[in-house]
């Protein structure tokens, strides 16, 4: 069998390198022996946006970005979205088991009972303007939520972090539809303990004046099943700010407050937000070649395409397409449905996207569903950031767990400013 390393020979002073391969990898703390002289620092790695740096040893999610794969903890997308609920998901990315009926019946009712938010937290959220963004609400509230719990910082203690766990879960959607009746003026509706983690939802973002909320079950498990494909995505943007930030050894609630920062951003979670309104401002299929041709100009990016490491399809896409057409035999067809499937055939037949590999992400059909359940534009990357919780507090535990290798993230960087100089004086400037 070939040796696990690989020889680096160094031009500049001829001398050659030994570094073991293990996984696949190459450890980058090695390349500082590799030097000029005694006062040299040794070889740094350039990579910018991290496009080819592996940041940890990981557990929870697998992706073959080239065959389309995704999986949690080995089982596969397709199977979780077709036969689970997002709570089981969520036990299972956080415990790396799928759980027995005991396991399962203990932990819905752990998620149940911790849906409440304490009622200074409404007041916060009732504080913001009434045009706030809901990530934004979403992102401050969950920040502040370790002014509540202050205990939170106990991260080395195991219940503790499971107390932590099972509010952000439950909280979260509470905290999300809260900020939703806060912009249209409502008053908030309370958790409602008969209904499902997505049901409950529902009812706190939709219910009116009747006593009790009955949702439509297809609605439901469409819902759940968005959240199913939504719930990890290995070591993407926010789940990356989650654990540097929470390298640090802060809280979780001001950990995941960092990783629904990243998210809000239109590259990541707030896609889903940017693909809606860019079906919205085409308005007609016969601009749709207007808009490609704009994009090939480099002029505009087409919101819902492509991906850092799908480069063949985004499987979750088309778990959705299926889905879409099932609500849509539930509510009125999204007429901007039809744009959008006209887009991706033009796109998809277009040598530029064909040889850029951009094919339609999770982002691309799942605001059609979204907008269809009646949420506002505006909650789409919340939604995301709800399904993600679980996916984000499974990495931060992992990272805090892993004794041998967590250590502060601390990336390295290559200084090109002003070399050393005296300061002078304002009058002579
Ligand atoms: N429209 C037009 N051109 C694109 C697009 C796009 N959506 N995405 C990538 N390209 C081009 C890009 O201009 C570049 O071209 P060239 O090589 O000629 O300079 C090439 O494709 C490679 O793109 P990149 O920006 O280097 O790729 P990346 O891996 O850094 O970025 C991405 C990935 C998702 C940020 C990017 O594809 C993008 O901006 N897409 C639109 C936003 C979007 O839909 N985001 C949701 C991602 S999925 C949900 C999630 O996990 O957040």
């Amino acid at each position: 069998m070939a040796e696990e390393s690989l020889t680096v020979r160094d031009n500049r002073t001829g001398k050659e390198y030994v570094l073991p391969i293990t996984n696949g990898t190459v450890p980058a703390p090695k390349f500082r022996d590799i030097k000029t002289g005694p006062d040299d620092f040794g070889l740094m790695c350039y990579d910018p946006a991290l496009n080819n740096t592996a940041v940890c040893k990981s557990r929870i999610t697998y992706i073959d970005g080239d065959k389309g794969i995704l999986e949690y903890r080995g089982y596969p997308i397709e199977q979780l979205a077709e036969k689970s609920t997002y709570l089981e998901v969520a036990y299972l990315v956080l415990h790396g088991e799928l759980p027995t009926s005991e396991q399962l019946k203990q932990w819905i009712h752990d998620i149940t009972h911790h849906t409440i938010i304490h009622e200074n937290i409404k007041r916060f959220i009732g504080s913001f303007h009434h045009d706030a963004h809901p990530m934004g609400i979403l992102c401050g509230t969950v920040g502040a939520m370790s002014t509540f719990y202050p205990s939170a910082k106990n991260i080395e203690d195991s219940e503790c972090r499971a107390l932590q766990i099972r509010r952000l879960i439950a909280k979260m959607p509470t905290i999300a539809a809260f900020a939703y009746r806060h912009s249209v003026g409502m008053p908030v509706v309370y958790p409602d303990n008969d209904l499902s983690y997505t049901a409950n939802f529902l009812s706190m973002m939709n219910k009116m004046t009747e006593l009790k909320y009955q949702p439509d079950p297809v609605l439901v498990r469409a819902l759940d099943v968005l959240f199913i494909l939504h719930a990890d995505h290995e070591q993407n943007c926010s789940t990356s700010a989650v654990r540097v930030v929470g390298s640090s050894r802060v809280d979780p609630y001001s950990a995941l407050a960092a990783g629904i920062a990243a998210l809000y951003g239109p590259l990541h979670g707030g896609a889903n937000e940017a693909v809606l309104r860019m079906l919205q401002e085409i308005g007609s299929k016969d601009k749709i070649p207007a808009l490609i041709r704009k994009v090939k100009a480099k002029e505009a990016l087409l919101m819902g395409f492509g991906h850092r490491v799908y480069k063949n399809f985004d499987p979750r896409a088309k778990i959705i397409k299926v889905l879409a057409d099932q609500v849509f035999d539930r509510v009125p067809r999204n007429p901007l449905l039809d744009i959008a499937l006209e887009l991706e055939r033009i796109a998809l037949q277009d040598d530029y996207f064909i040889q850029h590999k951009l094919y339609p992400n999770v982002d691309f059909y799942s605001g059609l569903i979204y907008q269809s359940l009646r949420f506002p534009v505006d909650m789409f990357p919340v939604l995301f950031a709800i399904a993600r919780t679980s996916g984000w507090l499974a990495q931060w535990e992992e990272m805090i767990l892993d004794e041998k290798e967590q250590r502060i993230a601390r990336p390295r960087q290559v200084y090109l400013g002003a070399k050393r100089r005296e300061y002078v004086a304002i009058e002579k400037r």
